[in-house]
């Protein structure tokens, strides 16, 4: 691992074509200032690992169930993050809650990609086909995807990046969910990284 890289940790909670997008634009150099050094799922089963597994990046599994409290699950989430050095955590696809205090440690530290234009459709209970199923319901015509920094807010921090996409006739939510990832999710969160990694590196200087 070259030395002027930042590091970057992932979270996952399952498929990863999120984390795959982000492996893909590493190899085809959109992502240059940082690389992914570290996966941590949630999740024992989540087929992201596999990915990471195929990709030859350090990985583990945090499970949150087996963790008694939100502090323990949170403890060793930072023991990773300061043993593997991480200067940056991707939320890709990453399905638990984060804790105020754990998100005030890594301020514009942490970002997240959420499957709506934010404000529309985010905050507590959006997550993955439900986000797509209430913007169905409501019969918008444009959704997309946004990426953002995280804060104590769900889904409340800055927008870093945000791509429309237009909702067809007869959509069903998981047409609209794949529109939206091959439209919006896997072109932005590289690109976000990609900026965010570079501010970083710079203010590492
Ligand atoms: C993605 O659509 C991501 O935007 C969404 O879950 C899916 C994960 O897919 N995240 C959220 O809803 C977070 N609020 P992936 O595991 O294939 O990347």
């Amino acid at each position: 691992m070259s030395d002027d890289k930042i590091k970057i940790a992932v979270f996952v909670s399952g498929g990863g074509t999120n984390l795959q997008a982000l492996i893909d634009k590493q190899k085809s150099g959109v992502i240059t200032s940082g690389e992914i050094s570290l996966v941590i799922s949630n999740n024992p089963e989540a087929y992201a690992l596999e990915r990471a597994k195929k990709a030859g990046i350090k990985y583990a599994v945090v499970p949150r169930k087996e963790c008694g409290t939100q502090k323990e699950f949170e403890d060793k989430l930072n023991d990773l993050i300061a043993e593997n050095d991480i200067d940056l955590i991707v939320l890709a696809g990453f399905m638990c809650i984060l804790s105020e205090s754990f998100t005030a440690k890594y301020l514009k530290r942490i970002i997240n990609i959420h499957p709506s234009l934010i404000p529309s459709f985010c905050g507590k209970g959006y997550y993955g086909l439900n986000v797509h199923k209430a913007a169905l319901e409501y019969g918008v015509k444009i959704t997309g995807a946004t990426v953002h920094f995280v804060n104590e807010i769900p889904d409340g921090g800055e927008i870093i990046m945000q791509k429309a996409v237009a909702v067809e006739e007869g959509d069903t939510p998981e047409v609209l969910q794949k529109r939206v990832m091959v439209n919006a999710e896997w072109i932005i969160l590289p690109q976000a990284v990609e900026k965010v990694s570079r501010e970083i590196k710079e203010l590492k200087k």
